[in-house]
């Protein structure tokens, strides 16, 4: 039996506000393996970044648990938990290196990932943007950038929200052949997209519809 990198059972969140009331998760049991790329797909509006967001600490479900071997979540180091949200999440102020590095620096081990850092950067066709600043760069490099910033510590998990939406069909392979490569390196990717030729790429695929995901080992 693989190790399980992350369980989510009978995960509800609920949104409130004012009288409107959105039933993101209903119920959503999610078990990932180390070592596999679990597509979920769905239709705009349907959860699945609400479940990356729970699976990764930055929302409480209302009820269910999150389990992940390391411990709490939002506690966990880059080199633990990574992610790639679909908002990127970059710090502005920051260069595009700097950003690329940002998870060595919390673990001051710089120097360490230096040279991983400039080899992420340098197949991500982010080299000569190294000294700019995420606003001086477009959407799809500032993407490439929050991915080579998750892939920097190898991390145990990767949840990555739609990390092919900005991308040419080039840069899509690129981004599609590094995900393989970390699975082949044991390290495990939940791989939210509504791109068929993404999802094609994933070992499993999962479909969210209205907070309810099914699949493949959906109840893990
Ligand atoms: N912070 C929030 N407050 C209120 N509603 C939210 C919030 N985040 C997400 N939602 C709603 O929850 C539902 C699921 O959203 P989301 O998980 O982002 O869907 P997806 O990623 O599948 O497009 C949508 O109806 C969305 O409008
Ligand atoms: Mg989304």
């Amino acid at each position: 039996m693989v190790e399980a990198v992350v369980r989510g059972a009978a995960l509800v969140k609920t949104f409130r506000r004012d009288a409107e009331v959105v039933h993101a998760l209903r119920g959503v049991d999610i078990e990932v393996a180390a070592g596999e790329i679990v597509g979920i797909q769905g239709a705009s509006g349907s959860g699945k970044s609400t479940l990356l967001a729970v699976l990764c600490g930055w929302e409480e479900p209302d009820s269910g648990e999150v389990t992940h071997p390391g411990g709490a979540a939002a506690e966990l180091p880059w080199s633990e938990l990574a992610l790639v949200p679909q908002t990127l999440g970059l710090l502005e102020d920051l260069p595009v290196t700097e950003n690329v590095l940002l998870p060595a620096r919390l673990i001051r081990q710089l120097d360490g990932y230096a040279e991983r850092a400039r080899s992420l950067q340098h197949r991500l066709g982010l080299t000569h943007l190294a000294a700019r600043f995420p606003s001086q760069i477009s959407l799809g490099e500032r993407q490439r950038t929050a991915f080579a910033r998750a892939l920097l510590l190898r991390p145990r998990l990767l949840l990555a929200d739609e990390p092919t939406a900005h991308q040419d069909a080039g840069f899509a392979d690129v981004v599609l052949d590094m995900l393989h490569e970390h699975a082949d390196g044991g390290g495990a990717c939940v791989l939210v997209s509504h791109h068929a030729a993404t999802l094609a790429r994933a070992d499993r695929v999962l479909s969210m519809r209205d907070g309810v995901l099914t699949g493949p080992g959906a109840a893990g």
